[in-house]
């Protein structure tokens, strides 16, 4: 049992070497001048529901949770948020006092942050989604939640698209269809913005193979991805002109809620914060 110390809360993940939240919490914890730390923790698969019970014991605060332990979070937990139930899947897990486990899921509200600020409302507009994952589930939540008009789900494997769409239906406002990367060209016309869910493009992956030529010239395109934080595909995007926006904006909103639940003050999303993670992202 940790005693008198600072407040201490982890990151739990596997790999866990790459997570910026340790940076992200550490700066709000100098900033703020509070006496906590947030360690990163690499917990395999098998061994990931003893090791939330140890840390418990341990006496940490709770955890924010990464690939691939977020099903697992959402399903060990006893009382939930609407976010994780719609996304089957939590982030962040807090330990109560009396011993209950509480799971939220703070990646939507990242993501719908973020383009808030960036974008303003998406009232009546027509998003193109690529990816049917995880991220991609949470991605279309955001966008109903700015009133996207219509989400049009592309991915790879059109069968997932397909049963994402499904899936969301009945729990979205917004039109939402689905198919696949082939109807790239088609799609890409009729966009307001484009958002990539998927992995494509992360350092060590391939790049998404798409021609940006067949995008309206005032499309605007967000990646999830931040490392590395200019992808390929922003990386062209911006080249030919459109507004782009990368991952860190959804990285730092989503962690506020955590930082908050973790060290019981609300921090803020600063222009200090983006400039200490991008200088982290260059060291990484
Ligand atoms: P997450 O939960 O983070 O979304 P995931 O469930 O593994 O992760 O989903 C990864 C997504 O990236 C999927 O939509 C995947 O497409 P498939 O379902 O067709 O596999 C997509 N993806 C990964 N690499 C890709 C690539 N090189 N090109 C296009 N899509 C890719």
């Amino acid at each position: 049992m940790l005693t008198g110390a600072g407040k201490i809360a982890g990151v739990v993940g596997w790999p866990i070497g790459h997570s910026l939240s340790p940076v992200l919490h550490g700066y709000w914890l100098q900033d703020l001048k509070l006496d906590g730390a947030m360690v990163p923790l690499a917990v395999a698969r098998d061994d990931f529901a003893r090791v939330i019970a140890g840390l418990q014991r341990a006496g940490f605060r709770g955890v924010n949770v990464t690939v691939p332990h977020k099903e697992a979070a959402f399903a060990l937990a006893h009382a939930c948020d609407s976010a994780a139930e719609d996304a089957q899947a939590a982030n962040l897990l807090i330990f109560r006092a009396d011993g209950r486990i509480e799971a939220r899921n703070t990646d939507t509200l990242g993501l719908t942050e973020s383009l808030r600020q960036e974008m303003g409302s998406l009232e009546g507009r027509t998003v193109l989604l690529l990816g049917a994952g995880g991220a991609a589930r949470g991605a279309v939540l955001a966008m109903n939640a700015l009133g996207a008009g219509k989400i049009q789900i592309l991915n790879r494997h059109m069968d997932k698209a397909a049963a994402l769409a499904a899936a969301l239906k009945p729990r979205v406002q917004a039109q939402i269809a689905a198919g696949g990367l082939a109807d790239w060209t088609t799609h890409a016309a009729t966009a307001d913005l484009v958002v990539n869910t998927t992995s494509a493009g992360m350092k060590g992956n391939p790049p998404l193979a798409l021609d940006l030529a067949s995008l309206r010239k005032d499309a605007a395109v967000l990646d999830i991805v931040y490392n590395p934080l200019l992808t390929p595909f922003l990386k062209d995007a911006a080249a030919r002109g459109h507004k782009i926006i990368d991952g860190l904006g959804m990285l730092m909103h989503q962690a506020v809620p955590s930082f908050e639940a973790f060290f019981g003050v609300r921090p803020q999303v600063t222009p200090g914060l983006r400039a200490c993670l991008e200088q982290a992202l260059d060291h990484a």
